[in-house]
């Protein structure tokens, strides 16, 4: 879409990622406008250090850059769609830190900027995460669209920050105002959830990872159905999360690579961690952050498996699994299978028989499905 923001006298050319032609979407939403609209009104004093929190695609980086903002997030997609935005107004695309969620950016910071995230978990534990990034009189405003933000999220950062004000709503977004109390006794974060397979493995998760707490049940229908062979597979998981899959699939298959790949810095690092406590070294998984699978070379899987995301942050949608789909055909040999998990309701098979000319049901119950389509020539 090519909406442009208007922030003062700028102009604001900004895009969504991953890039796609014809566009429905806008790279912010009208918080983000509210967000600017408030430091126009009230400008930050100068010398003040910038904490951007969640920034989509770099909408308030790209605007507020004059005041050298750093930017902290979980998703790589953010990452990549900042570096494009600073590079396509003019900046260079290195000018703002990007600082992952799993990691801590250092403080102190005079104002914090902070889009309230789909995950209340994630929420809590970056609230519980920046108290000590916070110098004496911090401006603390968080904003996000009335539709997402549940009583808890301000409930959040009046038990976590202080006390908390609310706007009044403008073009259906609120803004919250923190005044923050130092001296509270709290966690200095939220600590990683643990659930079990039936076979007694063990997976974490940290706040932002898919299913933290409990094994999803589409997963559980994809393991059903993963393959158990001492055959030398490369398998790639795609959207790994804490590895789940990825792991059982290598532990099941004992001459199998697994790579996983992931856009959450969080689940990245947990699924790490994973493979680590299944004492799985990297010879055999290894997992990386990435996008898409554009970096991965033509024709270089066996397998490619997956439970496909449903949305991108707040906005459902199928285009990432499509997008998805649509990359694993041309990274799998020929005769290569892509194995996926959906719920029956969203015809994922129209989308594999046009992609792949074939679709397979391989198991289904009252709920999902699960298909898998084979490359049968090569992928131009
Ligand atoms: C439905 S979850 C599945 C996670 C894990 N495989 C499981 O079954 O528990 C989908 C995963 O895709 C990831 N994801 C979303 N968009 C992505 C993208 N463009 N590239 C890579 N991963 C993505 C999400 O972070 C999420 O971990």
């Amino acid at each position: 879409m090519m909406e442009t923001l208007n922030f003062g006298n700028r102009i604001l050319d900004l895009r969504r990622f991953p890039l796609r032609e014809k566009e429905p979407l806008r790279a912010w939403d009208a918080a983000d406008e509210h967000i600017l609209k408030n430091l126009l009104e009230d400008a930050p004093a100068p010398g003040s250090r910038v904490l951007i929190f969640n920034d989509s695609f770099g909408a308030l980086a790209v605007a507020l850059n004059h005041l050298q903002p750093q930017v902290w997030s979980d998703s790589f997609l953010a990452e990549q769609g900042l570096a494009h935005n600073l590079d396509n107004n003019g900046w260079d695309a290195g000018s703002v830190p990007f600082i992952p969620a799993d990691r801590t950016p250092s403080g102190p910071f005079d104002l914090v900027l902070l889009k309230l995230p789909k995950s209340l978990a994630f929420w809590e534990d970056t609230l519980l995460r920046l108290r000590p990034l916070l110098a004496p009189g911090a401006r603390i405003i968080s904003g996000s669209m009335i539709k997402h933000s549940p009583a808890r999220a301000y409930e959040l950062l009046e038990d976590i920050l202080g006390p908390t004000k609310t706007s009044q709503g403008w073009k259906k977004s609120r803004l919250a105002f923190s005044t923050f109390e130092p001296g509270r006794t709290l966690p200095e974060n939220l600590p990683d959830e643990t659930y079990a397979l039936d076979d007694g493995t063990e997976f974490c998760s940290g706040p932002n990872v898919f299913s933290r707490d409990h094994l999803d049940l589409g997963t559980r229908f994809l393991l059903k159905n993963i393959p158990a062979t001492d055959q030398p597979l490369q398998v790639l998981d795609i959207g790994s999360g804490n590895g789940v899959l990825a792991l059982a699939l290598a532990k099941q298959c004992a001459q199998a690579k697994v790579l996983g790949v992931d856009e959450s810095y969080q689940a990245i690092a947990c699924s790490r961690q994973n493979a680590k406590n299944l004492e799985l070294g990297e010879e055999r998984v290894k997992f990386k952050i990435a996008s898409g699978l554009q970096e991965i070379p033509a024709a270089s899987f066996d397998l490619a498996i997956c439970n496909p995301p449903f949305h991108q942050a707040q906005v459902v949608g199928d285009q990432i699994a499509w997008g998805m789909f649509h990359q694993s055909r041309r990274i799998l040999k020929k005769g290569g299978k892509l194995l996926i998990v959906g719920n029956r309701h969203l015809g994922y098979h129209v989308k594999l028989q046009r992609l792949f000319g074939n679709c397979r049901v391989v198991d289904s119950d009252r709920k999902f499905v699960v298909l898998e389509s084979w490359v049968t020539g090569l992928v131009e």
